[in-house]
């Protein structure tokens, strides 16, 4: 039985949505509390089981490999001046067992385009997207809960959840007919729509398990929404040879790439941290609103 054991992370987006902090740093290397936003999403592909990280990236993308690499200079002085947990906290970054892969996308012709440039680490294996920008929080972590349907029904699992009817033009939006309360067998896909033309209000978030078929898929499409590549466009095209599951996953989303979810991401996580927690949750009731 095969085992989900490779992740791609497309990094290669200009982030204009966060200018001038993403001028001359990736999107993805933005913190939330005290951590960068890949580092979650790797972090939740670990915990999934998945070993090999394949980062598709872009120019200007170089803090992304430094960040997983040793840091000798650093790692060095935490040494010398006895700051052990520090030293955890930088060598946890890329646990021994785990390995990085970069590949670079030329040219930013879209979602689907960077997963393609991937098929020459990954093969003839499925495998995990995860979209950083799309930070999860769920116990168990969301691609493990994915995973974990895999395992049981060895198909392509892309992660949905209900979104308003009015933003339906922000994601990949499915149908399908009822499994389960949490999964249905994919009738339709189709990125971005507008409302009167959407399929449903289940929204795709940015987490996939695919099939080694799609890029085949991928690799025969025209040019989707916004002149782009769309990975939901190769998903389509895959719903008429393979079965794909649509999963209703147990946890929350933060929207990342808007300033406004970047912004909730950060307050909801400082609450929950064990050393900030408590004290900003008492700042933040003295805020007069
Ligand atoms: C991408 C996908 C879209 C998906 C979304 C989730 O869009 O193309 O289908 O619903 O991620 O965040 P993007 O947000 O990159 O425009």
């Amino acid at each position: 039985m095969q085992k989900i054991n490779k992740a791609i992370f497309p990094v290669a987006g200009l982030g204009t949505r966060f200018l001038p902090a993403t001028k001359a740093m990736p999107k993805e290397m933005l913190p939330v509390v005290d951590k960068p936003l890949i580092q979650y999403a790797v972090e939740e592909a670990y915990a999934a089981g998945i070993r090999q990280m394949i980062f598709v990236n872009g120019r200007n993308k170089r803090a992304i490999p430094d960040h997983f690499d040793t840091a000798f200079e650093l790692e060095y002085e935490l040494e010398a001046s006895g700051k052990k947990e520090l030293l955890d906290v930088v060598r946890s970054i890329k646990p021994s067992d785990m390995e990085c892969i970069y590949i670079r996308q030329p040219k930013a012709l879209g979602l689907g385009h960077a997963v393609l440039c991937a098929q020459c680490v990954v093969v003839n294996e499925p495998f995990a997207v995860l979209l950083a920008d799309d930070l999860m929080v769920g116990k168990p972590p969301v691609l493990k809960q994915m995973v974990e349907q895999f395992n049981e029904w060895r198909a392509s699992i892309l992660a949905v959840q209900e979104v308003p009817p009015e933003h339906t033009k922000r994601y990949g939006i499915v149908a399908g007919t009822k499994v389960n309360d949490r999964l249905m067998d994919l009738t339709h896909i189709v990125e971005k729509p507008a409302p009167e033309d959407a399929p449903s209000n289940l929204g795709v978030a940015g987490r996939y398990i695919l099939t080694p078929g799609v890029f085949h898929e991928i690799a025969n499409l025209p040019r989707g929404v916004g002149g782009e590549i769309q990975l939901t466009d190769g998903i389509a095209n895959l719903l008429r040879r393979e079965k794909v599951f649509a999963y209703r996953y147990d946890g929350q989303r933060y929207d990342c790439g808007s300033k406004e979810g970047f912004l909730q991401a950060n307050v909801e996580l400082a609450l929950e941290h064990p050393q900030l927690g408590e004290s900003f949750r008492a700042y933040l009731k003295t805020l007069v609103l």
